[in-house]
C-alpha cells in the first residue's frame, strides 16, 4: 500500500517536472498572489482563486512547490506547511516560510503555473497589529454600513462557529452602534469618527490544536453618500400665481451625482414644450455647477406671455426617471381688502361725523340757527304766547344756601330775555294776582313751548316755603301733554334723585339735566357760555327748523298782511 502511493508521487513528481518546462506563467506581481499573515497564525492558500484558470470541471493535476525547490510540498497532513486537496496549509506560519511558492496544474494538453509571494511578519511593537500589512476597506457614512472579516472561508467548519471579536486601535469594540455577525462587523449610522484600524479575531481549532485567526483593516468612512439619486429641487408640485399676458421664468432645478449626469427637459402632456407651444413657451439651456462634489442642473422655463389655457395645465420637468410640475394660477383679486376699504372709509367718516356732532352738536345747533336769521327775522306763530314756563321751588331765604331766586329772577331774565328774547313765564313775577295757581299754571304751560323746572339740591336746612304740588301738576300735564319739552335746570349737583317726584326722574333719565356750575351774582352772564348754550339748545329756535320751513311762506304772508 505504501509502496503503491509512493510510486503514483514518484511517477507525477517526474510528471509534473517535465511538464514545468513548458508551463504558462502567470502574473506573480497580482494583488492576490501577494499573501501575508501573521507570525504563529494559521494560512490557506488557494490555487483556485485564480478563476481564469477554469480547471475545475476538468481532469488535471495541482501541485504546490516553495520556488528553488524540486520537490513539491508535502500532503501529510500532520506536517506543518503541507498541501491538502489544492490547498496549500501552514499550520501555523512561521517567519521562515516567508517567500515564492508555485501551483501548478496540468492536464494531458496544458500546463499553468500560478506564483505566491506570501510574507509573515510580526506585530509591530506595543500594537497589535502591523501598520505595513493592513487590508484596506471603504464604508460610507451612512445608516448600516458593514466591515467584513476577509480570508477566513476555510477556517469555518463544525467545529469553528466562535463569534469574531472586533477591535478598534487594538481596544475590544463594546457600543451598541456595532453588532459582529457571521464574518461582519455591522455599524450602525456610520460617521467618520468610526475610521480607523479594525482588528479581527477568532480562534480556530484543528487537529486539537487552537490557533489565532486575526485580520487588521484600515477603514475609512466617506463622509458623502458615494452616490447620490437625481431629485428635483425645484418645481415640487407647487402651483405660482401669474398674471395674464406676463413673462414667466421658472426654475427646474435638479441635484444628481455627477457620474449620472440625466437630462433635464420642460414638458407639456410628454411634449417638450418648445415642440408644443411654438415658440411661446421655451426651454432654457441647461447650467450646471459642481457645489460640494455634487451636480446641480438649472434649466429654464420661459412663458414668454401667458395665456388663459395656460392656467390649470402642468408644466412637468422631468430629468431621467424623475418629474415634477408647476401648474399656473391666476391672482385672486384681493376682493376683501376693497370691502374693507370700501366700508371702514365711510363707517370712518360717519363716526367721526358723529364724534363731532356729538361734542358739538349744540354749537352747531345755535350756529345753524343763527345762520338762518337773515332768511327770517320774526319766528313763527304757532299760537303760544311763552317761550318758557320757568318752575322753580320757593324756598325760605333765610336757612338755606341755594336759593333759586336770585337765578330765576334775576340771571334767567337777563340772558334769555334781554340778550336771545325769549319770553319767559315765571310764576311769581308774571302771574295775575286772584287767579287760582292751578289755573294759571295749567293754562300758561299750554301758552308755552317749553318748561323749565329749576331743580336745587335737597337739603335738610331748606324748607319748602310752597307745597310741590303745584309743581308736580304742571310736570304731570306736561308729560301728558304731547309737544312741550322739559329742561331740567340744576343749580347745584343732585346727588341723590331718590326724593326726587317720579316725574323729575324721568325726565332726568330721558332728556338729562343741564347743571349750573357760575355763582348767583348780578355781574353780567354771557348767552355764550357753555350752560347757557344749553340752554339755548334746548329752548326753541329763534328761526324755523327744517321741519318748519315748509310753513315759511305762509308764515312771511301773515307778516306782511299783519304789517300793512
Ligand atoms: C477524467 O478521467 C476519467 C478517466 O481517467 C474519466 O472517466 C472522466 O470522465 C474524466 N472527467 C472529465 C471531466 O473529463
Ligand atoms: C487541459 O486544460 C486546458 C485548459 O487549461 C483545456 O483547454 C484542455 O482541453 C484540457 N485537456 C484535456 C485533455 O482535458
Ligand atoms: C467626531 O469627533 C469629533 C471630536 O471628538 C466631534 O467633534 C465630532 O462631532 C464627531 N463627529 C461625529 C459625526 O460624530
Ligand atoms: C492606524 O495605524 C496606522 C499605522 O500604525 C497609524 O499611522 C494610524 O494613525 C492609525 N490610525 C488611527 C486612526 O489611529
Ligand atoms: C491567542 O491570542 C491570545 C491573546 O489574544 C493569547 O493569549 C493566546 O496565547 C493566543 N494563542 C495562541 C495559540 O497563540
Ligand atoms: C435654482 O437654482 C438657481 C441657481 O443656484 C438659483 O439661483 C435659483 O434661486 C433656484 N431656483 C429655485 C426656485 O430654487
Ligand atoms: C393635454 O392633454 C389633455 C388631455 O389628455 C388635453 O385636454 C390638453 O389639451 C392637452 N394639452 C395640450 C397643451 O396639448
Ligand atoms: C424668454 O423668451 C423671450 C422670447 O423668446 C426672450 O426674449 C427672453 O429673453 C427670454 N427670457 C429669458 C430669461 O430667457
Ligand atoms: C409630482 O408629480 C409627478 C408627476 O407629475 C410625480 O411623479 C411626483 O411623484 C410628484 N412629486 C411629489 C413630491 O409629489
Amino acid at each position: 500500500m505504501a509502496a503503491a502511493v509512493f510510486t503514483y508521487s514518484v511517477i507525477l513528481v517526474f510528471l509534473s517536472s517535465v511538464k514545468a518546462e513548458e508551463c504558462q506563467v502567470h502574473d506573480v506581481l497580482h494583488s492576490q498572489n501577494l499573501i501575508s499573515v501573521l507570525v504563529g497564525e494559521p494560512l490557506t492558500i488557494d490555487c483556485l482563486l485564480h478563476k481564469i484558470l477554469a480547471l475545475q470541471h476538468m481532469n488535471y493535476s495541482l501541485t504546490w512547490y516553495k520556488s528553488g525547490k524540486k520537490m513539491p510540498v508535502t500532503q501529510v497532513k500532520l506536517s506543518r506547511i503541507h498541501q491538502h486537496e489544492n490547498l496549500l496549509w501552514f499550520m501555523p506560519a512561521i517567519l521562515e516560510d516567508s517567500g515564492s511558492y508555485e501551483c501548478v496544474m496540468w492536464n494531458l494538453t496544458s500546463c499553468n503555473k500560478i506564483y505566491f509571494s506570501i510574507t509573515v511578519f510580526k506585530n509591530t511593537a506595543g500594537l497589535c497589529f502591523n501598520g505595513d500589512f493592513l487590508y484596506a476597506q471603504e464604508i460610507s457614512a451612512s445608516s448600516n454600513e458593514k466591515i467584513v472579516c476577509p480570508h477566513l472561508d476555510y477556517f469555518r467548519d463544525e467545529k469553528n462557529t466562535l463569534p469574531i471579536h472586533w477591535y478598534k486601535e487594538c481596544n475590544l469594540i463594546d457600543n451598541e452602534r456595532f453588532l459582529s455577525w457571521d464574518d461582519d462587523l455591522i455599524i450602525n449610522s456610520a460617521n467618520v469618527n468610526d475610521s480607523g484600524n479594525y482588528s479581527c479575531k477568532m480562534t480556530y481549532t484543528y487537529m486539537e490544536k487552537e490557533y489565532n485567526i486575526s485580520r487588521n483593516i484600515y477603514v475609512t468612512v466617506i463622509e458623502t453618500p458615494l452616490r447620490k439619486k437625481t431629485e428635483i429641487l425645484y418645481p415640487r408640485n407647487n402651483t405660482i400665481e401669474v398674471e395674464l399676458g406676463s413673462n414667466v421664468i421658472v426654475d427646474c432645478n435638479v441635484s444628481s451625482s455627477k457620474d449620472n449626469s440625466v437630462g433635464i427637459s420642460w414638458r407639456v402632456n410628454n411634449t417638450l414644450v418648445n415642440f408644443l407651444f411654438m415658440g411661446r413657451v421655451q426651454e432654457g439651456n441647461q447650467e450646471d455647477s459642481f457645489p460640494d462634489g455634487y451636480l446641480f442642473s438649472t434649466v429654464t422655463l420661459n412663458i414668454t406671455e401667458v395665456k388663459q389655457e395656460d392656467y390649470g395645465r402642468q408644466f412637468v420637468c422631468h430629468a431621467g426617471e424623475v418629474a415634477a410640475y408647476i401648474a399656473l394660477r391666476q391672482p385672486v383679486r384681493n376682493f376683501l381688502g376693497y370691502l374693507i376699504g370700501g366700508l371702514i372709509a365711510p363707517v370712518f367718516v360717519i363716526i367721526v361725523a358723529i364724534l363731532i356732532y356729538k361734542y358739538f352738536k349744540v354749537d352747531i345747533v345755535l350756529w345753524y340757527r343763527k345762520s338762518c336769521r337773515p332768511f327770517l327775522s320774526k319766528e313763527v306763530s304757532d299760537g303760544k304766547i311763552y317761550d318758557a314756563y320757568v318752575l322753580y321751588p320757593k324756598i325760605n331765604k333765610v336757612d338755606c344756601i341755594y336759593t333759586p331766586d336770585n337765578f330765576v329772577l334775576k340771571l334767567l331774565p337777563q340772558v334769555l330775555e334781554r340778550q336771545c328774547g325769549y319770553n319767559l313765564f315765571i310764576l311769581g313775577r308774571d302771574d295775575l294776582p286772584g287767579k287760582a295757581v292751578v289755573n294759571v299754571v295749567d293754562e300758561t304751560i299750554k301758552q308755552s313751548r317749553r318748561l323749565i323746572i329749576i331743580l336745587v339740591p335737597d337739603s335738610s336746612s331748606c324748607s319748602l316755603l310752597e307745597d310741590i304740588f303745584e309743581q308736580q301738576l304742571a310736570v304731570y300735564n306736561a308729560l301728558v301733554r304731547d309737544g312741550i319739552k322739559v329742561i331740567l335746570i340744576e343749580l347745584d349737583k343732585i346727588k341723590d334723585y331718590a326724593n326726587m317726584p317720579e316725574s323729575i326722574k324721568y325726565i332726568k333719565q330721558k332728556h338729562g339735566a343741564i347743571r349750573w356750575k357760575g355763582d348767583f351774582t348780578e355781574k353780567s352772564h354771557s348767552a355764550n357760555t357753555k350752560f347757557w348754550k344749553n340752554v339755548r339748545y334746548r329752548m326753541p329756535p329763534r328761526c324755523p327748523t327744517f321741519s318748519e320751513l315748509h310753513l315759511l311762506p305762509t308764515a312771511l304772508n301773515t307778516f306782511q298782511t299783519t304789517e300793512r
